[in-house]
């Protein structure tokens, strides 16, 4: 039977979800703010409204008779479309608000670990009372993470000894105007996602990716929401052991034993340590960019997820193309303190070659297609190795021309691939 499926978001990860689904038997419709001209292509109707409101969601679903949705980012999930959805009978593949809180309140996240004896919780305090988090930066033997309890888009966080020194974060701390503040132990080592998918109890996860988060060549800059990631053609990354993947594996099933009800994606952002996977944050829906680098491998049809799910099935086994994948977003020059939109973009599936091109934060209009203040499109090669993917996203990049934009030309390179199994080799 056809499925109409509703997609709420319209960012490169959507996009991602769009194509999965578009050889499923699926009738796609789609709703976002703004208008992506990779998830229109494919979707029956697309329609720009405000996806924090749940009731404009939920009349769009109900004009195109949807029978379940997916809702991808965070922000719609924060705001109860998916509590909206599921009440007025349409089955949304996302958690509720309350348990969206896993993400949108690190403070809970924390103590929902700690409550429930979830391995890899590092040491954390919340506070309310900025100047009593000061002092704990100054009594506090080691380095930590400030990290605003709400959501901030991946840009809110200051590591002390990495990005910022103690007194540089008690500067952010008392003028930032949060209102809660989380400090934990910094973790050091190399970071890693796993997502996985969750209903009825079950949890099915996917090859693990490393994405990155800082603005700059080397690591260097600001955070982002991600400006590329990578997987290997294996479950694990080249600098972890299958060991290292079934603890972070084990780590999500601890959770999602203590969550009742939980369904959607479970994102697991991981540091391997020396003393092996913790937990830097859990997500509540797919990875941006990670999901474009899973989605593409997955040979299970995601429809029969999607739909296992709703109709309280055992959710089907994965398998996954053994490939690897690179993926890289094009930003808009200035992103993301201040990013200049407006740029057009010329790449165009013809021109991105054996590359996946996947569209993110841009809007078409009659004239084209233009950048916004967020990341724009990614570009995804998926290869034997990751060298070859990595040499098949560049070459796409090249053929298109990225004026106006900025890429991380180094993720998936070789060199520093190889720098992240040398740092771990130091650690362990
Ligand atoms: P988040 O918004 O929680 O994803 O954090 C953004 C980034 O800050 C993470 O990807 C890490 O690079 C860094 N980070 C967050 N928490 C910690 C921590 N406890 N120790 C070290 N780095 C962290
Ligand atoms: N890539 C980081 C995130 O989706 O939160």
């Amino acid at each position: 039977m056809t499925e109409t499926v509703l997609l709420v978001g319209g960012g490169g990860r959507e996009h991602a979800v769009a194509r999965a689904l578009a050889d499923s038997d699926a009738t796609l419709y789609a709703c976002a703010g703004n208008r992506n001209p990779g998830i229109a292509a494919v979707a029956a109707g697309f329609e720009t409204l405000d996806t924090t409101n749940p009731q404009a969601v939920v009349e769009y679903a109900e004009d195109v008779d949807a029978d379940l949705a997916v809702v991808g980012p965070e922000a719609p999930l924060q705001a109860g479309v998916a509590d909206a959805l599921d009440e007025a009978g349409v089955y949304a593949f996302g958690p509720q608000a309350d348990e969206a809180r896993i993400e949108t309140d690190k403070g809970f996240q924390r103590r929902f670990m700690q409550e429930h004896d979830v391995p890899g919780c590092p040491d954390f305090e919340e506070f309310r009372d900025m100047e009593a988090a000061c002092d704990y930066v100054d009594e506090y033997d080691g380095d930590l993470a400030v990290k605003p309890a709400g959501l901030t888009g991946g840009k809110g966080v200051r590591v002390i000894g990495d990005q910022v020194t103690a007194e540089e974060a008690k500067t952010y701390i008392r003028e930032s105007e949060y209102d809660r503040i989380v400090l934990e132990e910094r973790l050091v080592g190399e970071e890693f996602t796993i997502q996985g998918f969750v209903a009825n109890g079950q949890l099915r996860v996917t090859p693990a990716v490393q994405d990155h988060k800082r603005a700059y060549e080397g690591d260097d800059g600001p955070n982002t929401g991600g400006m590329g990631s990578y997987s290997d053609a294996s479950l694990e990354l080249p600098f972890m052991d299958e060991d290292d993947y079934r603890d972070a594996v084990d780590i999500m099933e601890a959770v999602v034993d203590a969550l009742d009800g939980y369904k959607g994606v479970l994102y697991g952002q991981f540091m391997l340590t020396s003393e092996g996977p913790r937990v830097v944050e859990f997500n509540a829906r797919f990875g941006d960019p990670e999901a474009m680098n899973t989605l593409p491998t997955l040979e299970t049809d995601f429809l029969d997820v999607l739909t296992a799910a709703r109709d309280g099935d055992h959710l089907p086994q994965l398998t996954f193309a053994e490939q690897a994948t690179v993926c890289k977003y094009a930003v808009p020059d200035g992103y993301p303190t201040d990013p200049d939109a407006g740029a057009k973009v010329t790449i165009d599936p013809d021109s991105a070659g054996d590359a996946i091109l996947f569209y993110a934060s841009v809007d078409e209009r009659e004239d084209g297609i233009y950048t916004t203040t967020s990341r724009s499109f990614a570009v995804v090669g998926v290869a034997d190795t990751i060298t070859e993917a990595e040499e098949i996203a560049e070459g796409a990049l090249e053929r298109a021309g990225t004026e106006g934009l900025r890429v991380r030309h180094d993720i998936g390179k070789p060199d520093l691939v190889q720098s992240r199994i040398d740092h771990m080799d130091t650690l362990r």
